[in-house]
């Protein structure tokens, strides 16, 4: 079919589709979508969203073609991190609702074949959690080994240089018992002492809870960081890194606070207590590293996480050769058996559409959903939502709050979702608690449900495909070469080929295909149905999906 020059489609090295020889799980096969409850549907007039909200939206959810939704925390928190400050692992928010809108909201979403994935926090508590408050009685407290305390260095000050996430010593002094506790994020946020049986077997409690409950997953939040080095050795300088315009964090790098050997030990026993339920939850990691150590969290014999999240898509240059080289790399780093998945957006990062501008976010959709592994999409992005401005008095996040104006707030990622043109985009009939986008009244999911050409529409389209194509989902990759600003790569599974090819750049593009196609479907109006031979042309910004003969 190819004539083994640029195009050549069928001599690149190929990754395997799924599990040779037994069915997919769901959470292969399946695209997850990712709600922040703050943030999605209010229901009950608080300018907060909320579980019943969700539940009204499930409909939404089928309709787009989500197989499974990954809420973002909603137990009961004192909300300095919104959520993920938790003085409760096993109740929900009056804020979100209660437990019977939680169970409402599992029963609606598996009614309409919908998963749901709940955030599992493990690193850390709210420091008005029971457990703390009892840790910090005294230093001869019960529950005093729960959390990290250590003395003062022997000059005075912290024990050593460890950096909080969000700003500054990663140690907060207590003065009541005159020793310092470890926070990896905010002060409110001791971080549990993992090393302690009696943490994670409290821990694990949790996670039966929201099994028992119906959950189909987890998404373990800060995986990496739960266990530290046991001497508490400083983290070496970063000779990367650039004082004033990087995030101070990382200038240190975290050898000895993060990704520690033992880690894996945890990860195994979490595993297993989810493997205790048949076989079918998932167990998802966030990890934020480079990739040769992410791909160690599928563990010793694939007994970790079922995959670590894989940011780079949302990390790297927008350059077609970069990802493509990334693509080809991490495909090749898998460990035997592992499945791969890719991540646009989430409520931490920049979204797409602001990050690639709205052109290329009509590309990037076009790469989430036809890459090999699972694709998680961020509410909105179906939508091209942007980042929204947010006015200094309505800042929000404790991370914009600690270190303003360097760009670090998470706020413009997480506004209300725009649902249509009413007021506050029929969110909620207050004012919400962030400012909506300007934009609202035009980019909205009532506003682009029946136009063609929209961004929605595309995303139904995608995913409409990859649900109806096994090779789409679980079919095997190859990529393809290609040149300049063109990303191209193919699925195939039986006898069915697809090849993608996507112009990352604003100036038309060719790529040579050696053989007969048509194009499935593209980013721009025109191209569905069109011929391919030999050579495809695509316009600027455009991605085509050809089913080659
Ligand atoms: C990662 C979460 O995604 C982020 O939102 C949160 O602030 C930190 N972990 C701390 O839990």
């Amino acid at each position: 079919m190819s004539d083994g020059r640029e195009g050549a489609v069928t001599a690149a090295p190929l990754f395997a589709g799924g599990n040779e020889g037994s069915e997919p799980r769901w959470w292969q096969r399946g695209v997850i979508y990712q709600v922040y409850p703050r943030s999605f549907q209010d229901s009950n007039g608080d300018g907060v969203g909320d579980l019943p909200g969700i539940l009204r939206r499930l409909e939404y959810l089928k309709w787009l073609g989500a197989d499974a939704v990954w809420i973002s925390p909603f137990y009961p928190s004192p909300m300095r991190d919104f959520g993920y400050d938790v003085t409760d692992h096993e109740a929900v928010d009056k804020a979100f609702g209660s437990i019977v809108d939680f169970d409402a909201v599992v029963r609606e979403a598996h009614a309409r074949g919908i998963r749901v994935i709940l955030d599992f926090i493990p690193n850390h508590t709210s420091n008005r959690h029971p457990w703390f408050l009892e840790s910090r009685l005294s230093r001869e407290a019960p529950r005093r080994d729960w959390y990290i305390w250590r003395d003062a260095a022997p000059g005075g000050g912290p024990p050593n240089n460890w950096r909080s996430a969000f700003g500054g010593s990663a140690w907060e002094w207590d003065s009541h018992t005159r020793q310092y506790y470890l926070h990896t994020f905010l002060r409110e946020q001791p971080d549990l002492n993992w090393r302690n049986p009696a943490v994670e077997r409290a821990m694990h409690h949790v996670v039966r809870f929201w099994l028992d409950r119906g959950a189909d997953g987890l998404r373990v939040d800060a995986v990496q960081k739960v266990i530290k080095d046991h001497l508490f050795r400083d983290d070496p300088p970063n000779p990367a890194y650039v004082e004033g315009s990087d995030d101070p964090y990382d200038a240190l790098l975290h050898e000895h606070s993060s990704d520690q050997p033992e880690i894996h030990d945890v990860i195994e026993r979490m595993r297993a207590v989810v493997d205790g339920y048949g076989g079918d939850r998932v167990m998802i990691g966030e990890i934020y590293n480079e990739v040769e150590r992410i791909v160690a969290y599928y563990g010793r014999d694939g007994r970790g996480v079922h995959f670590p999240y894989n940011f780079q898509l949302i990390k790297l240059p927008w350059d077609a050769r970069v990802i493509d080289a990334a693509i080809r790399r991490y495909e090749s780093l898998l460990p035997p058996g592992a499945w791969p998945n890719w991540v646009l957006g989430n409520h931490d990062r920049a979204r797409v559409a602001s990050r690639v501008g709205p052109a290329q976010a009509r590309v990037a959709a076009m790469l989430l959903l036809t890459l090999r592994g699972t694709p998680t999409l961020y509410y909105g992005d179906e939508l091209g939502m942007r980042n929204v401005d947010i006015p200094p008095e309505r800042v929000q996040d404790p991370w914009e709050k600690n270190l303003p104006g360097r760009g670090l707030g998470r706020d413009p990622v997480r506004t209300p979702m725009q649902w249509d043109g009413s007021r506050n985009a029929g969110f909620s009939d207050v004012e919400p608690w962030l400012p909506l986008s300007r934009d609202c009244s035009r980019v909205n999911v009532r506003a682009q449900e029946r136009d063609p050409t929209s961004m929605l529409t595309l995303h139904r389209a995608l995913l409409a495909l990859r649900r109806r194509e096994p090779a789409l989902s679980m079919g095997d990759w190859a990529p393809v070469q290609a040149e300049e600003s063109v990303l191209a790569f193919t699925r195939s599974h039986g006898g069915t080929r697809f090849l993608v090819a996507l112009n990352m750049g604003p100036e038309p593009a060719s790529l040579r295909v050696g053989g007969p196609g048509t194009v499935e479907l593209g980013t721009l109006p025109g191209s569905e149905g069109q011929p391919v031979d030999r050579t495809l042309r695509l316009r600027g910004d455009e991605g085509v999906i050809v089913r080659l003969a």
